[in-house]
């Protein structure tokens, strides 16, 4: 249910979209030489363009009047004082502490975490500096330059992410790579042509008790064992957690230990120890210019009046077309290849926070919450699906998301790359008409027998939104700003849908019918019968096809 004091920002918002089926979005660019320069908002090196979507200057003031009612102002401010918002889990929501940059102290049950985290990033720094400088080396002698992240989720997306998009700052000779999947394929092809005395696995988990992650790192530490004895496990790796105590149970000593604290959301962990991998590959000063920009947008987001403010009016557009116009897609399209994992990134992020159905009081919603997000790079996608983007039956708002320059040498490329991402954008919102598509094919001498039959196919609708977002190059700052930009823009979506991005009771019961499951699995001889039909089904004949 829409709570009472939503109500009425959403009929006016209903009554609104009915005017707006009178202008496509060329005719709001045609009637407002202005628009562009109204509808961005820049950031320093980075812009947001949200001149091609389905909105005025009415739209924005009724989205921004729900955003009032649905006081985001002081849910901001709840989130930031460092209030437990997170009720279901009893916890604060702290990961902008991590990027603070000041010394400001802010407590958490009476310990000021900002020294805490000054501390716990000056031994990550310390540890990446000495692993970089090949003072700490493997059991054998040999530099570490193999560096394995054992995680997944947030212990994995974040830095996986990351480490694609700053490639061109890991230091050479060093090598990130990240192994998450329970599916032993991850490990043996990230191993495949490595010598294991140059590797570190670092054991990322927060709360070291994820069966995918303890499964590879027990796999990868037999290995160890087996190819350079015993002794060597402790050269070899080290872990990143919150639960010290688990660390310790499995072999890792304490110096070699990096922690977090319960109040850093898994999916929200990148800005903390669980980036090990990543400090080590760019080094401690890229990473403090990551953890600057997603401060930037912290500052931002805090001071931005609201209908000047980056990610409150991404989430407001998302809240537009979710609930008013009832498109359940979203599309995240980096034209930009080092980001090819953030729409991944991004899923996490976002479907893991959103994708609940009660409310913060534990009452249905009974509203739509978060979309599908997804998308991959372009051009890329433009040979695969953006035919469905063009002409599909339905309407996906897209995040274009480009860099002014490339951060390597072939500008003429970057110039291709960036025209085409202007291009998407510009043709899915003017689309083509039939009268025009005809026009240029008779133009082009085409016969009336083809005109008749190629035009529908021809024509496209146009009048399909797109947000971009411009920035001056992928440097670590800007990477921070983009992942803090889309981090608050969930939040702003939360408070409208009155949910708690916080938590993700929805990934439990899969995982406790697993550990049911997984007798069945591995004792042939288990009477299945008791199980559903299906899954019985399944299991019998695995254990048929196991035996051929
Ligand atoms: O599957 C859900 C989840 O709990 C995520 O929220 C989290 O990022 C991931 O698992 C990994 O958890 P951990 O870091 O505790 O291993």
């Amino acid at each position: 249910m829409i709570r009472p004091e939503l109500a009425q920002s959403f009929a006016q918002l209903e009554a609104h979209r009915a005017d707006m089926y009178d202008y496509t979005i060329a005719e709001l660019f045609k009637r407002n030489p202005h628009r562009f320069s109204q509808y961005h908002i820049t950031l320093d090196d980075l812009l947001f363009d949200f001149s091609k979507h389905r909105i005025t200057d009415q739209t924005l003031s009724y989205l921004t009047r729900l955003a009032q009612n649905a006081c985001i102002e002081s849910r901001r401010n709840a989130l930031f004082a460092g209030e437990k918002i997170n009720k279901t889990e009893h916890r604060p929501a702290l990961h902008m502490a991590l990027r603070q940059m000041s010394d400001e102290p802010l407590y958490v049950d009476g310990a000021n975490i900002i020294s805490l985290i000054r501390a716990e990033r000056a031994r990550v720094d310390t540890f990446a500096h000495l692993i970089r400088t090949h003072e700490i080396r493997g059991a054998t002698g040999k530099p570490l330059t193999h560096i394995i992240n054992i995680g997944i989720g947030g212990s994995d997306l974040g830095p996986a992410m990351a480490a694609r998009a700053l490639s061109p700052f890991v230091k050479e000779g060093i090598k990130l790579h990240f192994v998450s999947n329970v599916d032993g394929a991850d490990l043996a092809d990230t191993l495949k042509n490595i010598d294991l005395s140059t590797v570190l696995f670092i054991v990322s988990s927060k709360t070291f008790t994820t069966q995918e992650t303890m499964a590879n790192a027990h796999a990868a530490r037999s290995l160890i064992v087996k190819s350079l004895g015993e002794e060597a496990v402790g050269h070899h790796f080290c872990a990143v957690s919150t639960k010290l105590d688990l660390v310790a149970q499995f072999g890792i000593s304490p110096e070699r230990t990096f922690g977090f604290w319960d109040w850093v959301g898994g999916r929200y962990s990148l800005w903390s120890a669980i980036s090990l991998a990543l400090t080590i590959g760019i080094g401690s000063e890229n990473m403090r210019q990551f953890l600057m920009g997603g401060h930037d947008v912290d500052e931002h987001f805090i001071t931005a009046p609201l209908n000047k403010n980056i990610p409150v009016v991404m989430g407001l557009l998302g809240i537009w077309y979710r609930n008013i116009w009832g498109y359940n897609a979203h599309a995240v399209i980096p034209y930009d290849q080092r980001l090819a994992r953030f729409p991944a990134y991004l899923q996490q992020l976002d479907m893991e926070s959103n994708g609940k159905s009660v409310t913060n009081e534990g009452k249905p919603t009974l509203y739509a919450t978060a979309p599908l997000v997804w998308g991959e790079p372009g051009t890329n996608g433009q040979h695969a699906f953006f035919q469905m983007l063009h002409q599909g039956t339905d309407i996906i708002p897209i995040d274009f998301i480009v860099a002014a320059q490339s951060t390597d040498a072939d500008s003429r490329q970057h110039e291709l790359l960036f025209a085409n991402c202007l291009a998407q954008s510009e043709a899915l919102m003017m689309g083509r008409s039939s009268d025009e598509t005809e026009k240029i094919m008779r133009h082009s001498s085409h016969t009336d027998k083809d005109i008749d039959l190629l035009v529908p196919h021809k024509t496209f609708a146009g009048n399909r939104p797109s947000s971009t977002l411009l920035y001056s190059a992928l440097t670590p700052r800007n990477l921070g700003r983009l992942v803090a930009l889309y981090e608050h823009k969930v939040f702003v979506q939360s408070v409208i849908w009155d949910i708690n991005p916080f938590d993700q009771w929805g990934v439990e019961l899969g995982k406790e019918m697993c550990g049911k499951l997984v007798p069945f699995v591995e004792h042939h001889d288990r009477d299945t019968s008791d199980l559903n039909q299906s899954t019985a089904g399944l299991i019998n004949h695995r254990r048929i096809f196991t035996r051929r």
